[in-house]
This record gives C-alpha cells, structure tokens and sequence, in this order.
C-alpha cells in the first residue's frame, strides 16, 4: 500500500488503495473517496474521517494549494465567507484535472468518486457540483455555503448530495444552510441536510450520520 506523500498535477496529496484484502463481489462497486479538508488543514486530516465512513473504499486527499497566512485552502477569499470567484473556478477546475489524472495514476473509474468536503472543502465540493457537474457521483458536504451561482444553472438531476450543519455555526448561519439546500434542489440534486446542535466543529453525530448515508449510496 502506497500512502506516502505524493504530487500530482502540483497538488500534495495521499492516495490510500481500496483494501483488497476485505473487496467482495459486493464492493466491487466501493467508491474513491475525495477528501477535501478545511481552512489550515493537510492531506492527513480526513484520511481517519473517510475510513470510518466507508471501510476499504480508496482514499485521494489533496491538499488545497492556495495559502492565506501559511494555511493551505483550496481557493482563495477575499474576507470571511467572501470568494474570489474567478480564483475559485480556476482551482475548480485544476481540481478536476487532478481527479483525472489520479484516476489514471491510480487505475480507479472517475465516474465512482464521491466529495467528503469540510468546511472550506466542502465549498470546493459544492462549487465542483455546480460548475463541472457529472464529476462527482455524490457529495458529503460537512459545513459548506453556495460557493457561487451559476448561470444557467446545471443539472444535477438525481446526484446524492448530503449536507451536515450546526445550527449554532457562527462561520455558516442556518440561513446560508438553506440557501445551498434550495440552490442544489434547484438543480436537481437529492439533497439530505442535518441539522445538529453544535457549531463548525463536526461531531460523532455529523460521523454517524454520513456513514447512514453513504451506506445507503454505496448499497444501491
Ligand atoms: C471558506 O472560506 O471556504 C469558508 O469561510 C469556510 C472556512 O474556510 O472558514
């Protein structure tokens, strides 16, 4: 098993192979996980987070490339909650193309790969759905806001969304909750959304949850 630190299309990042030794006929279907970390984060923050979530599925986790004060994001912003748009299409896209490249380094099907994004990785994740639809099969969006709104809008029809917010989350109100819940519905998405009692920090529930969900997506 190769998860040492690698490069890839300038992105730092770990891959972790699907487990073979656990791959049954069943989870031959296992999706690859793409990690997306939040403000200040590494490509080992959600390493632990996504095997919890699906057991043996494969694991990609870039590191986000843009540095505000030494802390590695994946675009840049111009204040708290406020993007630099024309920088947050442009990693999008790079994100992208690095997901195609590691399908190809990596030998798995791009068409099998779900976002497990947080916070400023989540936002990623979102934009990705809204500007490069089909990319992704689903998304796990743990804390996320609109990233931005397309025009037109892209269709989005049937792709898994689930979405994870706190109701007391001082960084995204419950109000900019509902507007990525609305936006994606919008589009088409299946959208889940759970409210939990706390704040920007994930929890055991926000774990639990996601795994129920993404149980039911990988089972399909
Ligand atoms: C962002 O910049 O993506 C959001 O404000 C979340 C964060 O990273 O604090």
């Amino acid at each position: 098993m190769n998860t040492g630190e690698q490069q890839l299309n300038g992105f730092i990042h770990r891959f972790v192979p699907a487990d073979a030794q656990s791959q049954t006929a069943e989870q031959e279907t296992l999706p690859i996980l793409l990690l997306l970390h939040g403000t200040g984060g590494s490509e080992n923050d959600l390493l632990e987070l996504g095997q919890m979530l699906v057991p043996s599925a494969a694991l990609l986790s870039p590191r986000g490339k843009v540095l505000e004060n030494g802390m590695a994001r994946f675009f840049r912003r111009l204040a708290e909650g406020v993007f630099d748009v024309p920088d947050l299409k442009l990693r999008t896209d790079e994100l992208v193309d690095f997901i195609t490249a590691a399908s190809a380094a990596y030998h798995f099907d791009p068409a099998h790969v779900i976002a497990v994004g947080y916070s400023n990785g989540a936002n990623i994740a979102a934009c990705t759905l809204l500007l490069r639809p089909g990319v992704l099969s689903a998304a796990v969006l743990l804390r996320p806001m609109v990233p931005l709104i397309p025009e037109p809008l892209p269709d989005l029809t049937g792709t898994p969304v689930f979405i994870s917010a706190g109701q007391m989350d001082p960084i995204v109100l419950p109000r900019e909750t509902e507007r990525l819940e609305i936006l994606l519905q919008q589009c088409g998405a299946a959208v889940t959304t759970c409210w939990h009692r706390g704040g920007h920090a994930l929890s055991h529930e926000d774990v639990d949850q996601a795994k129920a969900w993404l149980s039911a997506q990988v089972s399909r």
